[in-house]
């Protein structure tokens, strides 16, 4: 077929659209039940740069998936660091032999904002048993729910996210 330059513009300029799900902390919730060998942490109150960095590098790596694009590493632990609301006790990590083979990091504000499983370690359970860490450490704080953004394309994060009781709160382009 020969190339229609109109039909390339048509594909750039496809409008994307960005979900606002939520969870509700009120009810009963569920244990996280973690893989054999792995475990849960978060991080210290004087980050430790490796950790950061091997959380980033899971990031990375599941962001051109999840339909965005991480941030070089210098960039985003600065933006993440000095954002007033980061707490390190908000950024969870899954290990396993020493390695970060999952991670998810929150505001203070009761927001996931951003979650990425190992590619390698997809499907053992580690983005639901992180997701429902999250939501345990919320529920202490007092928070009434548990907000996250996804693309509307994110089928897979979307089933997980379903799977949790969450719920579509708004549609936005993005
Ligand atoms: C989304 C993501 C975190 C899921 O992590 P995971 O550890 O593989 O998820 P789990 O094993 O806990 O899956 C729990 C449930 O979620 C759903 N799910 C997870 N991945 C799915 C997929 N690819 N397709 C359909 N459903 C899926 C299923 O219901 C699954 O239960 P099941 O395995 O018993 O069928 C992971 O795929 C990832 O890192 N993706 C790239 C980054 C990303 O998109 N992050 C989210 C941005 S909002």
């Amino acid at each position: 077929m020969p190339f229609d330059p109109r039909q390339a513009v048509s594909i750039l300029m496809a409008q994307t659209f960005v979900l606002r799900m939520r969870r509700e902390l009120s009810g009963p919730i569920e244990q996280p039940l973690w893989p054999p060998g792995v475990v849960l942490r978060t991080l210290s109150a004087k980050p430790e740069k490796k950790l950061a960095q091997a959380a980033h590098a899971v990031l990375e790596a599941g962001f051109w998936e999840g339909g965005g694009g991480a941030p070089i590493f210098r960039q985003w632990w600065k933006a993440v660091s000095r954002d007033d609301e980061f707490d390190p006790a908000l950024v969870f990590f899954a290990m396993e032999g020493g390695n970060v083979i999952g991670m998810a990091q929150c505001w203070t504000s009761s927001f996931i904002k951003d979650l990425a499983v190992h590619h390698a370690a997809r499907r053992r359970g580690l983005g639901r048993a992180l997701m429902l860490a999250t939501f345990h450490t919320f529920a202490q704080r007092g928070s009434t729910h548990v907000d996250l953004k996804v693309r509307e394309e994110n089928a897979a994060a979307q089933a997980l996210y379903h799977s949790l009781g969450m719920r579509i709160v708004s549609r936005d382009a993005g």
